[in-house]
Protein backbone atom coordinates (compact mmCIF):
# COMPACT_ATOMS: atom_id res chain seq x y z
CA UNK A 1 0.00 0.00 0.00
CA UNK A 2 0.98 3.12 -0.69
CA UNK A 3 2.46 5.48 1.93
CA UNK A 4 1.39 9.42 2.03
CA UNK A 5 4.20 11.59 1.94
CA UNK A 6 4.74 14.33 4.65
CA UNK A 7 3.61 17.40 3.90
CA UNK A 8 6.58 18.83 4.21
CA UNK A 9 7.87 16.85 1.09
CA UNK A 10 5.56 18.35 -1.34
CA UNK A 11 7.93 20.70 -2.31
CA UNK A 12 11.15 19.58 -3.94
CA UNK A 13 14.00 22.30 -3.79
CA UNK A 14 16.21 21.93 -6.86
CA UNK A 15 19.88 20.94 -5.65
CA UNK A 16 22.52 21.72 -8.49
CA UNK A 17 24.19 18.40 -7.86
CA UNK A 18 21.20 16.31 -8.82
CA UNK A 19 22.42 16.71 -12.78
CA UNK A 20 26.45 17.17 -13.26
CA UNK A 21 25.48 19.60 -16.36
CA UNK A 22 23.87 21.93 -13.65
CA UNK A 23 25.45 22.22 -11.47
CA UNK A 24 28.97 23.85 -9.79
CA UNK A 25 30.81 19.96 -10.11
CA UNK A 26 33.27 20.14 -12.75
CA UNK A 27 36.54 17.50 -14.02
CA UNK A 28 39.32 18.48 -12.10
CA UNK A 29 41.69 17.44 -14.47
CA UNK A 30 40.07 19.64 -17.15
CA UNK A 31 43.32 21.37 -17.97
CA UNK A 32 45.84 18.57 -17.74
CA UNK A 33 43.50 16.49 -20.19
CA UNK A 34 43.27 19.35 -22.41
CA UNK A 35 47.00 19.64 -22.69
CA UNK A 36 47.80 16.29 -23.15
CA UNK A 37 45.65 15.67 -25.55
CA UNK A 38 46.98 18.81 -27.46
CA UNK A 39 50.75 16.83 -27.20
CA UNK A 40 49.27 14.11 -28.07
CA UNK A 41 47.62 15.08 -31.49
CA UNK A 42 50.34 17.62 -32.12
CA UNK A 43 52.83 14.54 -32.29
CA UNK A 44 50.88 12.46 -33.75
CA UNK A 45 50.38 15.49 -36.98
CA UNK A 46 54.18 15.78 -36.57
CA UNK A 47 55.07 12.30 -37.72
CA UNK A 48 52.53 10.94 -39.77
CA UNK A 49 49.82 12.63 -42.60
CA UNK A 50 46.30 11.27 -42.54
CA UNK A 51 44.59 10.49 -45.16
CA UNK A 52 41.09 8.77 -45.77
CA UNK A 53 41.73 5.35 -46.39
CA UNK A 54 39.66 5.43 -49.69
CA UNK A 55 41.34 8.18 -51.45
CA UNK A 56 38.79 11.19 -52.05
CA UNK A 57 36.37 9.34 -49.56
CA UNK A 58 36.81 11.42 -46.40
CA UNK A 59 35.08 10.83 -43.34
CA UNK A 60 31.28 11.78 -43.11
CA UNK A 61 30.71 14.86 -41.27
CA UNK A 62 27.05 13.57 -39.65
CA UNK A 63 27.72 12.95 -36.19
CA UNK A 64 26.19 9.73 -34.61
CA UNK A 65 23.11 10.32 -32.60
CA UNK A 66 23.43 10.75 -28.70
CA UNK A 67 25.15 12.57 -26.41
CA UNK A 68 28.52 12.93 -27.18
CA UNK A 69 27.40 12.85 -30.69
CA UNK A 70 30.67 11.09 -31.87
CA UNK A 71 31.79 11.11 -35.71
CA UNK A 72 30.72 7.95 -37.45
CA UNK A 73 33.24 4.80 -37.80
CA UNK A 74 35.77 5.63 -40.25
CA UNK A 75 39.27 4.48 -41.63
CA UNK A 76 42.13 6.64 -42.10
CA UNK A 77 45.77 5.77 -43.30
CA UNK A 78 48.61 7.08 -41.17
CA UNK A 79 51.30 7.80 -43.70
CA UNK A 80 54.84 9.03 -42.05
CA UNK A 81 56.38 11.87 -42.85
CA UNK A 82 59.92 12.17 -44.47
CA UNK A 83 62.28 12.95 -41.54
C1 LIG B 1 39.88 13.54 -21.78
C2 LIG B 1 40.03 13.44 -20.46
C3 LIG B 1 38.94 13.69 -19.45
C4 LIG B 1 37.59 13.77 -19.61
C5 LIG B 1 36.77 13.68 -20.91
C6 LIG B 1 37.01 13.99 -18.30
C7 LIG B 1 35.66 14.12 -18.04
C8 LIG B 1 35.12 14.30 -16.79
C9 LIG B 1 33.71 14.45 -16.51
C10 LIG B 1 32.60 14.44 -17.55
C11 LIG B 1 33.56 14.60 -15.19
C12 LIG B 1 32.23 14.79 -14.42
C13 LIG B 1 32.05 16.26 -14.14
C14 LIG B 1 30.69 16.51 -13.48
O1 LIG B 1 30.39 15.87 -12.46
O2 LIG B 1 29.96 17.34 -14.00
C15 LIG B 1 34.87 14.53 -14.60
C16 LIG B 1 35.12 14.64 -13.25
C17 LIG B 1 36.36 14.54 -12.70
N1 LIG B 1 37.56 14.43 -13.36
FE1 LIG B 1 37.78 14.27 -15.35
N2 LIG B 1 38.00 14.02 -17.38
C18 LIG B 1 39.20 13.84 -18.03
C19 LIG B 1 40.46 13.83 -17.48
C20 LIG B 1 40.74 13.93 -16.13
C21 LIG B 1 42.07 13.90 -15.56
C22 LIG B 1 43.37 13.77 -16.38
C23 LIG B 1 41.91 14.01 -14.21
C24 LIG B 1 42.93 14.02 -13.12
C25 LIG B 1 44.24 14.04 -13.31
C26 LIG B 1 40.49 14.12 -13.95
C27 LIG B 1 39.93 14.26 -12.70
C28 LIG B 1 38.59 14.38 -12.44
C29 LIG B 1 38.00 14.45 -11.10
C30 LIG B 1 38.77 14.40 -9.77
C31 LIG B 1 36.62 14.58 -11.27
C32 LIG B 1 35.53 14.68 -10.16
C33 LIG B 1 35.16 16.13 -9.92
C34 LIG B 1 34.02 16.22 -8.90
O3 LIG B 1 33.53 15.19 -8.43
O4 LIG B 1 33.62 17.34 -8.58
N3 LIG B 1 39.81 14.07 -15.13
N4 LIG B 1 35.79 14.36 -15.59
Amino acid sequence: MAQELPATMGHLEWQSSYISAAGRRQCLGESLAKMELFLFSTCLIQKFQLMPAVPGQPPSRVPEQGLACPPKHFHIRFLERPR
